[in-house]
């Protein structure tokens, strides 16, 4: 009977010799005669160190299976890569005049532009084609861009109605786009017309409601601009956005930064405005709000309220995008569910 070290030995040195043959190993042939040699169940070289197993003694038994067992496992994992390996050299380079031409190429899946990215992008171009120009504004801001020079003083109740995310040092997540209107005025002097596309933030979460939406606002400031302005650029907005035949209905409503203020409604274009459960039997749909900017938004940014008027309005984006797709659960846009995004 071998003592243990020496079966011990001889198995480490099988395994270094057939680790080493197997690296030069370059043909499926040579891989066979290589599994023959040490895995045959007549004569393979590891086979037979098994056999030696049975004239043990228990314990040396015990040591030695496991020992076989591991290199055993080992080598079967570097035949099974080499396998592999080699596998993949030969379909890599096929034979000449194997390759049929003809067939038709691998298509690429193809992504495209979030629903919401895509509403955003005809909004914008739409107005950019009217001729207004983009601007821009921090999505963190200061109390006062947000609230204050919008005419909402700390102690305004329509405050309440915006769910505000507070940060320390006075600052907040901003509820609206419309500070982009104070800033662009801060920065030029009439005649200004800009758009503000953009995300806000308020404390909600259910089907209508969601942390994180976007906002296009909208300003138009000059001389001798009315009411009528404003409703000439929303009403040819909001024919190319939801077609020629688009009924439209202006309602008086409330804004502090706004005198007067409206909300524009569409004609249902579910039920053509007749009534039914996604307008509330009314027959309408609330698409934004709007008005002709308040004289004390025009004080805190120093533009003569005697020479200039102006109109202001924003719009919801993820609202748009609910009629335009025909979704109801306003949650599914961020989600991320791709069975939806797809579709
Ligand atoms: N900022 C308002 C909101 O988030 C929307 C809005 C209404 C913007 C009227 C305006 C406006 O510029 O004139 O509810």
């Amino acid at each position: 009977m071998p003592p243990l070290n020496e079966i011990v030995d001889q198995l480490n040195l099988l395994r270094q010799q057939a680790e080493k043959e197997l690296s030069f190993i370059d043909t499926t042939e040579k891989l066979e005669a290589f599994r023959i040699k040490y895995f045959g169940r007549a004569s393979g070289a590891l086979t037979a160190l098994f056999k030696t197993l049975s004239g043990l003694s228990p314990e040396d038994r015990a040591v030695f299976g496991k020992a076989a067992n591991l290199a055993k496992e080992q080598l079967h994992d570097l035949l099974e890569n080499k396998t592999i390996e080699l596998k993949s050299k030969t379909a890599a380079v096929p034979a000449a005049g194997i390759v049929d031409i003809t067939l038709p190429g691998r298509s690429m899946p193809q992504g495209h532009a979030h629903p919401i990215s895509r509403v955003l992008a005809e909004v914008v171009s739409i107005f950019t084609t009217m001729g207004f120009s983009i601007a821009e504004g921090p999505e963190i801001e200061l109390d006062y861009y947000n609230f204050e020079a919008l005419n909402m003083p700390e102690d305004h109740p329509a405050r309440d109605m915006q769910d505000t995310f507070y940060l320390p040092g006075g600052f907040l997540l901003r509820t609206q786009t419309s500070p982009v209107q104070i800033r662009t005025m801060e920065k030029s002097k009439p005649p200004v017309s800009i758009i503000a596309p953009g995300r806000v933030f308020r404390r909600d979460w259910d089907i209508t409601h969601t942390p994180m939406f976007h906002q296009v606002e909208g300003l138009l400031v000059d001389k001798g601009v009315s009411m009528t302005h404003l409703k000439g650029v929303l009403e040819a907005f909001l024919k190319a956005f939801f077609g020629a035949g688009t009924k439209i209905r202006f309602r008086p409503s409330y804004f502090p930064f706004t005198e007067p203020s409206t909300e524009v409604d569409i004609g249902c274009i579910f039920c053509g405005g007749k009534g039914c459960r996604v307008c509330k039997t009314s027959g309408w749909l609330e698409i934004l709000g709007a008005g002709m900017v308040h004289p004390e938004v025009f004080k805190k940014v120093k533009y003569d309220t005697d020479v200039y008027t102006g109109f202001a309005f924003g719009i919801g984006i993820e609202r748009l995008a609910m009629l335009k797709y025909n979704i109801n659960d306003l949650r599914m846009f961020f989600e991320n569910d791709l069975r939806f995004l797809r579709q």
